[in-house]
């Protein structure tokens, strides 16, 4: 049985994906800091799959330590890479350890790569590297912009040691996944997103005022040019975008890709405002939400989705749950985290 190394895989995607790749037969061994996740999320992973797998708590910008656990694991087949700060506000405020954090670590798995010679790797980037672009939907050609956080620069940069890397070592091969928005949680509600403090994306947000936990929603913006005047994203269940990894993973493994470094868009391919959102999370759910229109989030793009085309036709992939399906599973999450009937 084939192992892979998935990094982050406490963290939200990356228990998602731990679940997906154990469902397709490969043994998991998972590294985290457990800086923005809880080790419970092993016991919940075991109780939804009925294997545990295994784990060891550090940081890969430890290089010493990354290089003690490659020499320790030398059956590692692949390397799922999500470890990563991803806070975009506090990447403004504490750029150093952005950098550090996201970028050491990637190179430090490169080196181990090399001398150990794992081959394949999958990276965890993000849909942020676009900006705001010219023209709608976006593919995988668009070309990338500017970032406006540290946090959106490591995605970009390390995309770029990726492939520069693959370049230079032709016995390596990687895949960057540019995720649109994940939300939602696992059908069984074991494992979900569980946000450290106050949640800065949309959806923890709406489950925990849903929750009680928040007086209300605010709604950034309704001045954009969109049709109700809210921003608009491509919002993907987790699941599904669980899946498109253990398929990346397969295509490295197989030899399926069709150069050393590939990058695809993981989205839907549907736009939804906040607007939409909302009143989607209440139809779902039955549950009223309390919120309210406020000024523009700085940084914030106007609208954005996905041309899924080439992940379609090139992985065999399709996002496959409706939104519906989606916030409902994202709201049993949270009832059974905050164990509300
Ligand atoms: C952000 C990051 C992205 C990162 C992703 C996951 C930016 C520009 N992008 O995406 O790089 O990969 O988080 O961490 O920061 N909204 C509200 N009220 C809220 C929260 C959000 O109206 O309380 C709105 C936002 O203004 C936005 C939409 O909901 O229009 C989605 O926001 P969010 O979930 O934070 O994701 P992004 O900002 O798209």
């Amino acid at each position: 049985m084939k192992q892979i190394l998935v990094t982050g895989g406490t963290g939200y995607i990356g228990s998602h994906t731990v679940v997906e790749l154990q469902n397709a037969g490969y043994d998991v061994i998972i590294v985290d800091d457990l800086s923005n996740s809880s080790i419970d999320v092993i016991d919940n992973i075991e109780k939804i799959t009925g294997k545990r797998p295994d784990f060891e708590k550090f940081n890969l910008a430890d290089a010493a330590k990354t290089d003690d656990f490659f020499n320790r694991h030398q059956d590692i087949s692949a390397i799922i890479h999500f470890a990563a700060s991803k806070a975009v506000g506090e990447s403004v405020q504490i750029p150093l350890h952005y950098y550090r954090n996201n970028l050491v670590s990637l190179m430090n798995i490169l080196d181990c790569q090399l001398k150990y010679g794992v081959s394949n790797i999958v990276f965890s980037s993000s849909c942020t590297v676009y900006g705001q672009p010219d023209k709608l939907p976006v593919t995988e050609k668009t070309p990338r912009k500017d970032a406006e956080s540290p946090y959106g620069n490591t995605k970009r940069v390390n995309e770029d040691i990726l492939q520069d890397t693959i370049k230079a070592y032709p016995q390596l091969k990687g895949i960057a996944l540019r995720y649109f928005n994940p939300i939602g949680a696992h059908p069984s509600a074991l494992i979900g997103e569980l946000p450290l403090g106050v949640p800065q994306n949309l959806v923890p947000f709406i489950t925990q005022t849903a929750a009680g936990l928040r007086d209300e929603l605010k709604v950034f913006g309704d001045d954009y040019d969109t049709p109700d005047g809210s921003a608009i994203r491509d919002y993907i269940n987790v699941v599904d975008l669980a899946k498109a990894h253990v398929i990346a993973i397969e295509r490295l493994l197989e030899n399926k890709n069709k150069a050393g470094y590939e990058v695809f868009n993981l989205g839907t391919g549907n736009g939804y405002s906040v607007l939409e959102i909302v009143k989607g999370f209440e139809k779902a759910t039955g549950v009223k939400l309390n919120y309210k229109i406020v000024a523009r989030r700085a940084g914030d793009i106007e609208k954005i989705w996905a041309d899924t085309t080439y992940a379609n036709e090139e992985l065999g992939w399709k996002a496959e749950k409706g939104l519906d399906e989606t916030l409902l599973s994202a709201w049993n999450w949270e009832k059974r985290v905050r164990g509300i009937e």
